[in-house]
């Protein structure tokens, strides 16, 4: 673990700018399971990934929210706070890094942690918006009903009614922030990759066109092994939070 933690640092304090991609793993030790891993949410219940994506909202709506909420109910209640890897990423920044976070999850906690460049790769569990008038709305009119309403009241003052579309990147969304991710990774000198199995497109293909970057030194922090680590110029197998804990001395 030593010559690992050794070359961790290495790697960072030579790079200036980093692109920095979290998964869920980023956020277990913060209390929010993920989601293929052991009592992971799809683990549990392989069912639940059907009723998360864009068909079955189109199809079901009014079946579709309760099945959200009760599957996301830990993120929408924000009692969790950022652990020590999520602060660790924000200090880089504090400390002179150009620092680009894009994350997959939806919890909120690396802007929680104080990371000034974060996007969300798969949108927010923080708001809703209205499928027709696009107007949106915040987690306590979301929360309120149990099916959720656009309330915008038209010029004939009738009331718009339509059910609202989260604003979570469901299965058949396209995933935001994409070209955002490439303009970074052709800009950076370090690519750190944290707490994700690369098991879902098009988030997967990023080691591969890391790698053909002339110059870009990728490094991964992953609990488990994932398909690409060999794609890796340092892979370590721990846990985020123990990890930036273990460097912060
Ligand atoms: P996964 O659950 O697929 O993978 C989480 C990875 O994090 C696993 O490889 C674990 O080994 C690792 N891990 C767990 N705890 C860790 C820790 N404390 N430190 C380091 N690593 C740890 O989650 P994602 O890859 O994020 O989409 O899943 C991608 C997307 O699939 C999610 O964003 C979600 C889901 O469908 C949406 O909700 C839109």
């Amino acid at each position: 673990m030593q010559g690992e933690t050794g070359k961790f640092l290495e790697m960072i304090e030579s790079a200036r700018r980093i692109t920095v991609l979290t998964g869920a793993g980023m956020s277990t030790e913060s209390g929010i399971p993920d989601f293929r891993s052991a009592g992971g949410i799809w683990t549990e219940d392989m069912s639940r990934m059907e009723a998360m994506s864009l068909d079955y909202f189109e199809r079901f709506p009014k079946l579709f929210w309760p099945k959200f909420k009760e599957l996301f109910q830990i993120k929408m209640t924000g009692s969790f706070q950022p652990n020590a890897g999520h602060l660790y990423l924000a200090d880089l920044e504090r400390k002179g890094k150009e620092v680009r976070v894009f994350t997959q999850n939806i919890d909120g906690l690396h802007n929680k942690a104080g990371s000034r460049h974060v996007y969300e790769l798969h949108g927010s569990i923080q708001t809703a918006a209205c499928p027709k008038c696009g107007t949106r709305y915040g987690l306590d009119h979301i929360l309120q009903a149990e099916v959720p309403r656009c309330c915008r009241v038209n010029e004939k003052g009738r009331e718009c009614g339509l059910i609202l579309k989260t604003d979570v990147v469901l299965f058949g969304d396209a995933v935001q922030h994409f070209d955002t991710l490439f303009e970074s990774l052709d800009q950076s000198d370090l690519l750190l990759v944290i707490g994700t199995s690369l098991e879902v497109a098009p988030v997967r293909f990023i080691p591969e066109e890391a790698h053909a970057i002339p110059g870009l030194k990728k490094m991964m922090i992953n609990l488990d092994e994932t398909p690409y680590d060999h794609l890796f110029d340092l892979v370590i197998h721990h846990k985020i939070a123990e990890f930036a804990k273990l460097i912060n001395g």
